[in-house]
């Protein structure tokens, strides 16, 4: 009787388990997913391709930190992983430029971000090279700007480095500044046929992404 007492007085409660971190994870997610309004989402992607949503950048943050992980926890990844294709897809561009013409510029976008592609005159280009390097405030030569042999082929960000606003100049007819490439109007910055800053409150040149001809006219960004 006493052994039966006691193993009633013994018999314990289930325990709650403790959360676990994968049901932390998937209430941040769903809190992430789910709560926020979808402008946040869309600017935690800034730079992701367009339709990438929340989830999977979490999804492809995960993978990129459990690359040195087993092979056993890989394989059920593929499919998730297949998912990153759209945003490695859209990482680059190419853009043929035979249709811009010598003075000409236009305006594409990559990574959810204004691009310009300039085709630069002549006297654009030697107005350009014709400036003292060393007495800019973000010193750079148009050398340093273009490709070797493509000098007239001027692409940056169409993003002024003050505080982001997309500056005039690219589009026909546009205002192109007191030294004939960009002018933002926001606080009135200047920039010269080679991009760079000469005056107002910008802080350094329009930056110049990664790109490479991969012919002689068509050139890949990213
Ligand atoms: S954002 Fe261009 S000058 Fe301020």
């Amino acid at each position: 009787m006493s052994t039966v007492k006691k193993t009633k007085g013994s018999e314990k409660k289930p325990v709650k388990a403790p959360k676990s971190a994968a049901v932390a994870d998937l209430k941040t997610d769903k809190a992430t997913t789910g709560d926020v309004p979808a402008q946040d989402i869309r600017i935690e992607n800034n730079d992701q391709a367009p339709g990438v949503r929340r989830r999977d950048f979490i999804h492809i943050a995960t993978v990129s930190f459990a690359g040195v992980g087993a092979v056993a926890v890989a394989m059920p990844l593929v499919s998730q992983m297949s998912a990153s294709a759209d945003v490695l897809a859209l990482a680059s561009i190419e853009v043929d430029v035979t249709a811009i013409q010598s003075g000409q510029s236009i305006k594409t976008s990559w990574r959810k971000q204004p691009v310009f592609i300039r085709n630069l005159t002549p006297a654009e280009v030697e107005d350009a090279n014709k400036v003292d390097v060393g007495a800019l405030r973000d010193p750079q030569s148009l050398a340093d700007r273009t490709k070797p042999g493509k000098e007239n082929w001027l692409i940056t960000l169409g993003v002024c480095t003050h505080l982001g606003c997309v500056p005039l100049g690219a589009a026909a007819g546009e205002v192109k500044g007191e030294y004939g490439g960009y002018f933002c109007p926001c606080h009135g910055s200047h920039y010269d046929s080679a991009a760079r800053i000469r005056k107002g409150p910008a802080p350094t040149n329009l930056v110049v992404p990664e790109f490479a001809f991969i012919s002689d006219t068509v050139v890949k960004i990213g």
